[in-house]
């Protein structure tokens, strides 16, 4: 059996573990990555199939996920070689370790970036600059080579050492001060947007639904967006449980990360949109809306110096309380199935994730003609984790809760000490059996290719 230290550490209480599992959720997903897959994907009517996503597959599998890290108090790895010895379970476990390695590695990468902006920001570098320069201004920045390892680095730096002090003292302690920051900083940009002139078009066209947009591939990625917006399909949420008290309701914890994430994604939307509009640009500007559009407008609007730095900051805070989970999950399998100190853990897998950093880092400079299937390193991470492993392990995930663990110790787990009767038992179970193994499938299938709308 895997090695558990007796004093296992936990989170102290109910809001740190909100704002650690939030903070997991929340991040570029939401602000950098959510407004321009809405963008692109024609706004209001992209939006509500997202929420019907968010509620009905996202959450179940979620509560999975809790399921699972709570009742083995385990990593990852850990967690199912406890709960089904000797079965081939295992390997979802090992799945999830390696897609935290490649999705810390480029994650990080675009982190990066965000420190580069905040520092842009700090000393005006929008300033005066056209649409053409500011793209300009990007891909140099992007394709140089000191510049985006520096940031790799002090973005990793910044996480091992959050990761280093523990879960209590370091992901919690920093979370619930962070959190709080990420949404005051959140709500000003919002008031600032709103109060624009022309505001209207951006809130018309973020909640006003136009079906005639929605095609099979747009619903599809709806379900892609919700999966990596959640932090679900890799074990993070798994890790993370396994912090969790027995006196805590999953269910309700469940539910109040859920939306809180997507109520952070619609007000990045909120804060975006009605700026985009009120300046007179497209909204699906793609990747660059946020690094090119964001700073375009900035440098028009009154008071732009000031929210330029609240936006970026804004990012870096938002993708830290990410990364921090995306890292705990290799190092709380290195701890436990290796014994070695959590020191050391974290050292080593910050260490080994920066090799893969590196070459993320420089994706776009010295190493951009280091290529697989037509994408650079840092592509190719992106697509094989997001893409890839992390539907699988939706999948196989939730297909182990549903068709293993099954109904009654699932039940037990989610309503604490078993002789609670969950009414959502009957509908949870009918989702993570059928609907989400289902539903997942075809987004998977979609993803690589071999199923195309
Ligand atoms: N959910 C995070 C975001 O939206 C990304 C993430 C994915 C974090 C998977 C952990 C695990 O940015």
């Amino acid at each position: 059996m895997s090695g558990v230290p007796a004093s296992r550490d936990s989170f102290g209480s109910r809001f740190g573990v909100i704002a650690a599992t939030a903070g997991s959720a929340i991040g570029l997903g939401n602000i950098w990555r959510f407004p321009y897959v809405v963008g692109e994907n024609g706004g209001g009517a992209f939006l509500i199939v997202y929420l019907a996503f968010v509620v009905a597959i996202g959450l179940p599998v979620m509560m999975s996920e809790f399921v699972i890290g709570r009742s083995s108090q385990r990593n990852a790895f850990g967690a199912f070689k406890f709960l089904a010895p000797g079965k081939p379970w295992s390997v979802v476990g090992i799945m999830g370790v390696a897609a935290a390695f490649m999705i810390l590695a480029f994650y990080t990468a675009v982190a990066g970036w965000t420190l580069e902006y905040i520092y842009q920001s700090f000393t005006n570098g929008f300033a005066g600059k056209n649409a053409t320069e500011l793209t300009t201004m990007f891909n140099d920045f992007r394709s140089g080579s000191s510049r985006p390892l520096l940031w790799f680095f002090v973005f990793m730096g910044l996480t091992a050492l959050i990761i280093v002090s523990g879960v209590k003292n370091g992901i919690e302690k920093y979370t619930k001060i962070l959190m709080p920051i990420l949404f005051v900083i959140l709500i000003v940009l919002c008031i600032r947007s709103l109060t624009l002139d022309g505001a209207a078009g951006g809130m018309e066209f973020l909640f006003k639904p136009d079906f005639s947009k929605l095609t099979a591939s747009t619903i599809l990625e709806a379900l892609g967006q919700a999966f990596f917006s959640l932090s679900i399909g890799m074990g993070t949420l798994i890790t993370y449980s396994s912090y969790i008290q027995k006196k805590e309701n999953l269910g309700s914890a469940a539910l109040s990360v859920a939306f809180t994430d997507t109520l952070i994604a619609v007000l990045a939307g909120v804060a975006i949109f009605p700026a985009v509009f009120a300046f007179g640009i497209e909204p699906g500007s793609g990747e660059g809306l946020v690094y090119i559009t964001l700073p375009n407008i900035f440098q028009q609007m009154t008071g732009g110096y000031f929210f330029s730095i609240l936006f970026f900051l804004l990012l870096g805070v938002a993708a830290l309380t990410s990364t921090i989970s995306v890292l705990e999950v290799i190092v709380a399998y290195f701890v436990e199935e290796f014994r070695v100190s959590r020191k050391k853990a974290t050292w080593l897998a910050a260490a080994s994730v920066s090799v893969l950093g590196f070459m993320c880092a420089l994706s776009w400079g010295p190493m951009k003609d280091v290529s697989i299937w037509g994408k650079n390193v840092f592509e190719l991470l992106d697509f094989t984790s997001a893409n890839i492993l992390l539907p699988l392990g939706g999948l196989l995930i939730v297909l182990f809760v549903g068709w293993y663990l099954g109904r009654k110790k699932t039940e037990m787990e989610l309503s604490n000490d078993g002789d609670l009767k969950l009414w959502y038992i009957t509908p949870f179970m009918l989702i993570v059996k059928f609907i989400a193994p289902f539903a997942i499938a075809m987004v998977f299938l979609q993803q690589i290719g071999l199923l195309s709308f």
